[in-house]
């Protein structure tokens, strides 16, 4: 699966996003090496610290079907489908590496309306990850 098409479906998983609070919806697309894709989209709470984030909610799905195996997750971020540059925040980065550290995340958004992406391997953007 290409990396639009993998864009796409976390577009598409954002629209579920649950966020009375922030109004930030993210949707996030994680992709196996055996092609299966799991999607997730963020879910605020009324204590917002317990609050889920779209990509531990795609990589949650995923690890409790029994798939551990990720190649690359695509996340995208905005308000209202204007979907602006979002990284993983730093748990969701700490809770990928601990699956692999070469996994490519690959962030889309819109420029003047077009969807463009930038593409990290996970290590890049977690450097010195913490391993037990
Ligand atoms: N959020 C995610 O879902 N993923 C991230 O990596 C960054 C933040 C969510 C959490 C909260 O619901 C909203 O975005 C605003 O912080």
């Amino acid at each position: 699966m290409d990396n639009i098409d993998l864009i796409n479906k976390a577009i598409e998983a954002s629209k579920n996003a649950y966020t009375p609070y922030s109004h930030f919806n993210v949707g996030a697309a994680i992709l196996t090496k055996s092609g299966k894709v799991f999607t997730g989209c963020n879910v605020e709470c009324s204590s917002y610290g317990i609050s889920l984030c779209a990509e531990r909610t795609a990589l949650v799905k995923a690890v409790s079907e029994g798939c551990k195996d990720f190649e690359k997750i695509a996340v995208v971020g905005g308000t209202n489908d204007e979907f602006v540059y979002t990284t993983p925040c730093g748990a969701c980065r700490q809770f990928l590496a601990d699956f692999n550290q070469n996994m490519d995340v690959i962030m889309g958004f819109l420029d003047k309306g077009e969807l463009q992406h930038k593409d990290m391997m996970l290590k890049e953007l977690l450097p010195e990850t913490f391993e037990l």
